[in-house]
């Protein structure tokens, strides 16, 4: 018995506990609120593991969160216009910070090459 509601404890609450460390869910077994988009962009991660922890540790907090009003990462709806404005917009907001996005996106040890791939990725578009 108890090890029949264990394994139900298990089977329920270990997605929801993933999904909590990610800052998806609020709480056990529940649906994302907010659509497809917030948990694709939750799941996603650069396949390069140096850029997959910098994203990890900075893009990551706001661009997978629809409350900070960052681009998600994979929204390619939400960063086309961005991307209309040009390479070199892109870096200057990124570096010197734009609205909401704090210089550097809280990354201070990136290279412009890492903002480079890391919006690549973000925005799903190749860019150089
Ligand atoms: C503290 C939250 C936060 C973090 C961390 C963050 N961003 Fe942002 N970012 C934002 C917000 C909010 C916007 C939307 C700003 C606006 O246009 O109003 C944004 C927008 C952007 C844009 C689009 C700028 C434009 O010109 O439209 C780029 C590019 C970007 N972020 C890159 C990054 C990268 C790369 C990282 C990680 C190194 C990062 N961000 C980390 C919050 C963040």
């Amino acid at each position: 018995m108890w090890a029949l509601i264990r394994a139900g404890w298990r089977f329920s609450c270990r997605g929801a506990a993933l999904a909590l460390v990610l800052g998806v869910l609020g709480g056990c077994g529940e649906e994302p609120k907010d659509g497809p988009d917030r948990a694709a962009a939750a799941a996603s991660i650069p396949a390069d593991a140096g850029l997959a922890r910098t994203y990890d540790t900075s893009c990551k907090l706001c661009h997978a969160n629809p409350a900070s009003g960052a681009p998600l990462t994979g929204d390619q709806v939400a960063w086309r216009p961005r991307l209309q404005q040009g390479m070199d917009s892109l870096l200057d907001h990124t570096i010197n910070g734009h609205n909401g996005m704090p210089p550097m996106g809280m990354c201070m040890q990136c290279s412009e090459d890492d903002f480079l791939a890391l919006i690549s990725f973000m925005s799903g578009q190749h860019l150089q």
